[in-house]
């Protein structure tokens, strides 16, 4: 059932009552005016990036490169999602054609599209029975070990730094909970912690994660065998930090009721977990609803990937499962999605830390000046939350209501997320929004890379 605003609002729980005057002020061009108060309003957010965005969570959408000339397509992905993962562009047989002869093209394509876009990436996949190049295919024993280990590192340098997750080994076991015989299960069950090991020393930067389907259900012995398996790699070390059920629920598979107990069970290991690539059969509005509702009832479900944008983007395309018609329009369970993101709780995180800067110009502007066309607007910033590595920034115009802010993020700092505008981007560290008829409040989720002072705002009114 659908919450009513004011209990979206008061389940809100990230807002901050700082009262800050923003650094740089001066600096402001002639015709803008910036304050930095309390939270202004507390709509809810209108898309799932936005919305995940609030509780420090993302929502994802696996993206083609084949598509991305498709502007149907691009429009709904950049402005719905801010996680992407490259459907099969960097799998084995994509980046490494030919033995050691490396081919990122159509991985950057979707990685520049990405971040362009102000999305992050989750890295799928490197090491996997599927989608082998034909020359690792027909390897085995020593040279495959050897193989696997140079691909991990070659691919994860090519990335180095970029992306947030990776999906180091993907599908390795059994519906039975054993391992799943393949040629990487024949170098010798060690395979997936030299995986795990060869991939942390390859990029400590990112987060590394075992992914697999039909490991949504507690009571399934698949998911057991890879509890086991994680439990096994946290209690003796070996490099692990996240879990990825995929969370297919078509093909006849349907969301269990035990989906939120499995989350939880294996974030008490320690590792994030994540639904990685969801889809469920006709988009059937209550198993979205519960599988999202799983999710936010964890603190530690770090977010959302559906397979794909529209229903014509699906591997699965007959059973209709995403949550966008093949004409792009939203479907029910958009809508039920996007409430339960809305109304979740605290989600990943560490903890709740307050930028740290100190504003070096704690002047008020006093003037609202305006401009020839005879419109004036005025840019408010105010603290959302904030995380170990990233924070939100919420801003409210007021004054005219046909706006143009310019947003200029200081440099290492990345805008990762924006909600309610439109966006484009000069350069990755300037944000130019407009209005895209969800009001006057809007915002940012800012990557820190370290520096956690705020972003210098103009506005413009015309
Ligand atoms: O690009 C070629 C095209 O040139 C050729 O004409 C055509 C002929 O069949 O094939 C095209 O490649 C296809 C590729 O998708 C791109 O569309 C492959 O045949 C097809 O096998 C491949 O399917 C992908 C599948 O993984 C392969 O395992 C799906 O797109 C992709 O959605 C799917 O994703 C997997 C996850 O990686 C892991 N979990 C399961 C999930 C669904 O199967």
């Amino acid at each position: 059932m659908a919450e009513s605003s004011s209990d979206l609002r008061r389940r809100r729980w990230w807002r901050s009552t700082t009262t800050r005057v923003l650094a740089g002020v001066a600096t402001l061009a002639a015709t803008a005016t910036v304050l930095v108060t309390a939270p202004g309003a507390d709509a809810a957010a209108s898309t799932l990036g936005a919305a995940a965005a609030q509780s420090g969570r993302y929502f994802g959408t696996a993206i083609a490169a084949g598509r991305l000339s498709n502007s149907a397509y691009t429009t709904i992905a950049a402005r719905e999602f801010n996680m992407v993962t490259p459907e099969n562009e960097m799998k084995p047989d994509a980046t490494e054609p030919n033995q050691n002869q490396f081919n990122f093209s159509a991985g950057d394509q979707v990685y520049n599209w990405a971040i362009s876009h102000g999305s992050r990436v989750r890295g799928h996949t490197l090491a996997w029975h599927g989608q082998q190049p034909g020359w690792m295919q027909s390897m085995g024993g020593s040279a495959l070990r050897s193989a696997m280990i140079n691909h991990i590192q070659k691919v994860m340098a090519h990335y180095q730094g970029k992306l947030a997750y990776w999906d180091v080994v993907n599908e390795a076991y059994n519906e039975d909970g054993s391992r799943r015989q393949s040629n990487l299960q024949g170098t010798g069950n060690d395979w997936i912690e030299v995986a795990f090991r060869t991939a942390r020393a390859a990029d400590p930067s990112t987060k590394l994660c075992y992914n697999d389907y039909n490991i949504d259900n507690w009571n399934y012995a698949k998911t057991q065998g890879v509890y086991r398996m994680v439990q096994d790699f946290k209690s003796r070390g070996v490099p692990i930090d996240c879990v990825g059920l995929q969370a297919h629920f078509t093909g006849g598979s349907s969301v269990p009721s035990s989906l939120q107990t499995t989350i939880s069970s294996f974030a008490a290991l320690g590792v994030d977990v994540a639904l990685t690539e969801v889809d469920v059969t006709n988009a059937n509005t209550s198993q979205y609803s519960a599988l999202t509702q799983a999710c936010m009832n964890v603190a530690r479900c770090v977010g959302i990937t559906v397979w794909g944008v529209r229903d014509s983007d699906s591997w699965r395309s007959s059973e209709s499962p995403l949550l966008f018609d093949g004409n792009g329009n939203k479907k029910a369970a958009y809508n039920s999605v996007l409430n339960a993101l809305n109304a979740a709780g605290p989600g990943p995180t560490t903890t709740p830390t307050t930028p740290t800067t100190t504003p070096t110009d704690t002047t008020t502007p006093t003037t609202t000046p305006t401009t020839p066309g005879g419109g004036s607007c005025t840019a408010t910033l105010s603290a959302g939350q904030s995380w170990g590595d990233r924070y939100n920034l919420n801003v409210s115009v007021s004054g005219s209501s046909s706006w143009t802010v310019t947003m200029n993020v200081p440099s290492p700092e990345r805008i990762s997320t924006t909600w309610n505008i439109n966006a484009t981007w000069p350069s990755s560290q300037v944000l130019i929004a407009t209005p895209n008829g969800s009001g006057n409040n809007w915002g940012v989720t800012i990557m820190t890379n370290g520096n956690w002072t705020w972003p210098g705002v103009s506005c413009s009114a015309s």
